[in-house]
């Protein structure tokens, strides 16, 4: 009798705790964080207009969908710092109160990248002044979120597509040590946020991510503070590495004691859509979630927004889309129960 009793209040308390009615009307986040996940999150542009358009932000930050926010714009280096020492965080603070309000934790994206870096960076030809100014803008905005972020994508896309170190400004001009010392700067200053190497192309378990494994493991053991590898997940469509492949590439670095997650993930496609593009795209979707739990230090999910209306896609493929789980009418696609059934 009694025990009847407990066990009926130990379900009815694990139910409200979950803030789901049993399973089926579960949020992704909620789904997410009983199968030992961290979060699932998505990235959101704060800057671009979104946060206008109320059906969006409701998904977004009332929901409970997502538990974790990453700004896809807003804490890059040519938006904080657009002249040399001079720092605007607005749209970073912005983001980190709205998901904070939410109950969502915050990953900051990207300290130091070869894209969408301000003018001047792309001037300078000598290694004294861009060590100068890199080290200064990854200690300011280090310090500024210091506390406010789980995570930091440190650095981002440093390998080539085929293999090899990628030959960006910093790896020309200062050498790949630069990474080792981003690394370090950053855990320096903030001693809670993992830091992430974060980068894409690595699920295939190819030349990139031999490079990957092999540099990373050569930070490992000269005790770089590198915690995590984010494997940024933009995928095409019935090209979704197999489950098998995919636990192998995420292995890799949780072997060498790290922490790894899907940072960024969107699966596209040939636009137009049809039913049987949504349904691989569905299944394309649950691989990648069941590989995430089939590997015990995969943290976490993040979609690169949620919502075909913003994603980066059209923009740079004009003949690919319908990326993301939500579609431009903030309708949940077939893609959205992919994710729910590799989530149960
Ligand atoms: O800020 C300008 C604005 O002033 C102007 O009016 C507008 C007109 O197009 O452009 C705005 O800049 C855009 C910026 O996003 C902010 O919205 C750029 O054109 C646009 O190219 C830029 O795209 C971003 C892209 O990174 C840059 O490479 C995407 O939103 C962002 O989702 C995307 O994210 C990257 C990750 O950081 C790294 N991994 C790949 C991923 C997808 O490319």
């Amino acid at each position: 009798m009694w025990t009847t009793s407990i066990l009926v209040l130990h379900c009815f308390a694990t139910l409200v705790l979950a803030g789901g009615s049993g399973g089926k009307n579960r949020t992704l986040n909620q789904l997410a964080v009983q199968q030992g996940l961290h979060y699932f999150g998505s990235a959101s542009d704060n800057l671009s207009g979104s946060w206008d358009d109320e059906p969006y932000v409701d998904i977004l930050l009332k929901s409970h969908e997502f538990g974790q926010i990453t700004p896809a714009n807003a804490m890059k280096w040519g938006l904080v710092e657009t002249q040399r020492g001079v720092y605007n965080y607005t749209g970073g603070d912005q983001l980190v109160k709205a998901g904070k309000k939410a109950g969502m934790v915050v990953r900051g994206h990207a300290l130091v990248w070869h894209s969408q870096l301000p003018d001047y960076v792309g001037t300078i030809t000598d290694a004294a002044t861009l060590h100068s100014v890199t080290f200064a803008h990854i200690k300011d905005e280090v310090k500024h979120f210091k506390g406010e972020l789980i995570a930091w994508d440190v650095v981002n896309e440093v390998f080539e597509d085929t293999g090899g170190m990628r030959e960006t400004i910093f790896y020309n001009l200062l050498g790949e040590g630069y990474i080792a010392e981003a690394f370090r700067a950053a855990h320096a200053i903030d001693k809670h946020a993992k830091l992430y190497l974060n980068d894409y192309n690595l699920e295939f378990a190819d030349a990139k991510w031999e490079t990957a494994v092999s540099f990373v493991q050569g930070l490992v053991d000269s005790g770089v503070p590198i915690h995590a590898v984010g494997f940024q997940g933009h995928l095409l469509v019935g090209q979704v590495p197999t489950v098998e492949t995919l636990v192998k590439a995420l292995s890799a670095f949780t072997d060498m004691g790290l922490e790894v997650a899907f940072t960024e993930v969107d699966i596209r496609m040939e636009m137009p859509f049809t039913d049987d593009k949504l349904a691989q795209q569905a299944k394309d979707y649950q691989t990648v979630v069941e590989a995430c739990l089939a590997v015990p230090k995969c943290v976490g999910i993040t979609v690169w927004d949620f919502s075909d209306k913003y994603s980066w896609i059209p923009g740079v493929f004009p003949t690919q889309g319908a990326a993301l789980p939500w579609d431009e009418n903030m309708q949940k696609k077939p893609a959205y129960g992919g994710i729910v059934a590799g989530l149960t």
